[in-house]
């Protein structure tokens, strides 16, 4: 259940929204960052803030890639693979990433911290191949670049429990 200090921020930006549609990616995004992916129970509670059907809440979060219907590590990498970073080396990127995990692009590492996930252009073109991981971008990544993106990231989740 969301505390009532977040429900209230969200009412109040729903508020400030043009149409309640309009704040929906908003709050949904605002959903998962709390429950770690959009669970049965953040799809009713975002539906009942927004004054939407649950239905239309789930179509919303199937047409994100970045909205997640499904548990997600704790990082969730995306490794574009539209055509400037295939072209540029995207494609071994993401089989290096999926080997170095022991994963299938698609899984989540047996540790949980990280899932490994294709996605469309994240506007990052001329810097490709490009990732993405939680929010922040990185460009020309090369393996050795994201042995050092993902170790930082370990680093910092590790001294977040600790
Ligand atoms: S094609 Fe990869 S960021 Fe645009």
């Amino acid at each position: 259940m969301l505390p009532d200090k977040l429900k209230s921020e969200l009412k109040a930006r729903i508020a400030h929204a043009v149409t309640n549609r309009e704040a929906a990616v908003d709050v949904i995004k605002e959903l998962q960052r709390h429950y770690g992916w959009l669970t049965d129970e953040a799809v009713a509670e975002a539906a009942a803030l927004l004054g939407l059907t649950p239905l239309q809440v789930e179509e919303l979060a199937t047409f994100y890639e970045m909205i997640y219907r499904r548990p997600v590590g704790k990082r969730v990498i995306h490794v574009c693979d539209s055509i400037s970073c295939w072209a540029m080396g995207g494609e071994s990127l993401m089989a290096h990433l999926a080997t170095a995990f022991g994963i299938e692009p698609g899984g989540t590492t047996a540790d949980g911290l990280f899932t490994l996930l294709p996605c469309c252009c994240l506007g990052n073109c001329g810097e490709a191949p490009t990732l993405m991981v939680g929010d922040t971008l990185h460009g020309r990544v090369t393996p050795e670049r994201a042995a050092e993106i993902l170790a930082a990231e370990r680093q910092a989740l590790a001294s977040k429990e600790g």
